[in-house]
């Protein structure tokens, strides 16, 4: 199989110095990519700036702000198997870009910033019918985890979301380790307890790739309720 995965933030630039972003590792996504690549699987990663060393046996691509990281998916995405989308994209990237160092006054500073566009959501917008590939998200949730994961699931026609609950210090976010709620579009629930992230990745890979969901949008909204 032809298997995309994305890892890590992204950058927005405010002017040539400075950027928004977010504290993604990337360990996830790249756990993910070796995991898929030691399966046998054609590979590609495509990464936005991490301080980890790329994976072997895999093709790196990569990125550094939302646009970038779009462009980069759309493109592989479109003869792939699966897509997993594992990056922290930016939502939202200032809508002006300074070209010149912003120089600080005494007063505040207001930035303006407008939507990028959401990667998963383009691609689910496609899947189904004839485009057959099996489209997996993240939900970093702090509250109301099931509803906001499931929500997701479904507004952006995934066949997976993997849930990461990031208001515990264990897992997730900048930690070694992770547990995931994995919800398929056809209502089923698969919990993987804590363990290293490149336990989970391969464990997620396994749910991901071996057990098809049903690709019926009534169908799936029925299984949800
Ligand atoms: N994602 C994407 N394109 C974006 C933003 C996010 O493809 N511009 C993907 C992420 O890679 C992840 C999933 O969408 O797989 C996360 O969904 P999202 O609704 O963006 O979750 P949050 O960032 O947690 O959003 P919110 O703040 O609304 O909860």
């Amino acid at each position: 199989m032809k298997i995309v995965v994305s890892a890590g933030p992204t950058r927005e630039k405010i002017d040539p110095v400075r950027f928004l972003s977010n504290r993604s590792t990337g360990r996830m996504g790249y756990a993910l990519a070796e995991a898929a690549a030691a399966l046998g699987h054609e590979t590609i990663l495509v990464s936005g700036p991490t301080a980890l060393a790329h994976p072997t046996a895999v093709r790196f691509v990569g990125v550094e702000s939302a646009a970038e990281m779009a462009a980069a998916i759309k493109r592989e995405a479109a003869d792939a198997d699966c897509v997993i989308m594992a990056a922290a994209v930016a939502d939202y990237r200032p809508k002006y870009v300074a070209a010149e160092k912003i120089k600080k006054s005494g007063g505040s500073l207001t930035l303006e910033l407008e939507r990028t566009e959401d990667i998963l959501a383009t691609l689910g917008a496609e899947t189904g019918g004839n485009c057959r590939r099996i489209l997996v998200g993240f939900a970093a949730e702090t509250e109301c985890c099931r509803e906001h994961a499931l929500e997701k699931l479904i507004r952006k026609n995934l066949d997976y979301i993997a849930l990461n609950d990031v208001s515990r210090s264990d897992r997730g976010f900048c930690s070694e380790n992770n547990a995931l709620s994995i919800y398929a579009r056809d209502g089923r629930c698969l919990e993987l307890p804590l363990a290293s992230k490149r336990e989970i990745a391969a464990a997620m890979l396994e749910i991901v790739l071996t057990k098809p969901t049903v690709r019926n949008q009534s169908e799936n909204e029925e299984a949800m309720q």
